[in-house]
């Protein structure tokens, strides 16, 4: 999976950094904990929303099974948020502790195998879940403009409706509203930025060109910076 490549951790904290990931979202996804003290974090990254949340007086249980994304978490860590964030190095379906005041499933989901087991522990192990999905609808970024214009065909991934279908099917109720956050990608050099979406992509070195020509057509050039604003839309699940 390629968030236990080193390179790719890297690269995923760093772009989202510089992003301003999560912005809002770590206040939408604060104000549905309410005044949970313990919250187990699944699939906590590189620490975006577990870090802040310790900072706020959370105590977090982050869960995350790759080394190199917690070697980055570990690294953003001070006195203050080290005493609060305890590190669980696993996966979700591996990992056994004690039942917490909330959890929180942020961007985490997609590479779960079985979604519907995973949704059923979480209401084992927390009082209130919070879950963050992306909704295709309405989101427009560059990675969507390249699968586009490259002709990569992809099923439309419906995360969130195969969610409701699980929750149904357990009985549990829920409250779902859509969020959107604009975040800003700069880049002085167009070419690391086609080589990085290739990567991404899985796009072979031949496609190089056309993913430079697309990324040039759709960024705004500010004197010696590229700059794109994207869309994200996605969706804060509480069950
Ligand atoms: C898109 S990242 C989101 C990370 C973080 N929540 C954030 O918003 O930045 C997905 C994370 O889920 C982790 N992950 C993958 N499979 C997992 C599993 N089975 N159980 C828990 N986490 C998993 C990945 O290693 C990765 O760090």
């Amino acid at each position: 999976m390629k968030f236990y490549d080193k390179i790719y951790a890297a690269e995923y904290d760093r772009r989202l950094s510089a992003e301003g990931y999560p912005g809002n979202l770590l206040d939408h996804v604060e104000r549905e904990l309410g005044g949970a003290r313990r919250v187990i974090d699944v699939g906590a990254g590189t620490g975006f929303f577990a870090i802040p949340l310790a900072a706020r007086g959370h105590y977090m249980e982050a869960i995350e099974p790759s080394m190199h994304m917690l070697d980055i978490l570990k690294s953003k860590l001070d006195d203050e948020t080290a005493s609060r964030v305890r590190i669980h190095q696993s996966t979700w379906e591996n990992w056994s502790g004690e039942r917490a005041d909330a959890l929180v499933c942020l961007h985490s989901i997609y590479p779960m195998p079985d979604a519907g087991a995973a949704i059923e522990k979480m209401i084992r192990y927390a009082d209130r879940r919070i879950l963050l999905v992306r909704s295709d609808e309405g989101s427009r970024n560059l990675t969507g403009i390249l699968r586009e214009k490259t002709g990569m065909t992809r099923n439309p991934v419906a995360f969130f409706e195969g969610i409701v279908r699980s929750l149904r099917k357990l009985g549990v109720g829920y409250v779902a509203s859509p969020v959107e956050q604009r975040r800003v990608t700069s880049f002085e050099n167009l070419d690391d930025e086609a080589a990085y979406y290739c990567r991404h992509l899985g796009l072979a070195d031949d496609r190089f060109e056309d993913v430079r020509r697309i990324i040039e057509e759709h960024a705004v050039r500010r004197g010696e910076v590229f700059e794109f604003e994207g869309v994200y839309r996605d969706i804060i699940v509480v069950f």
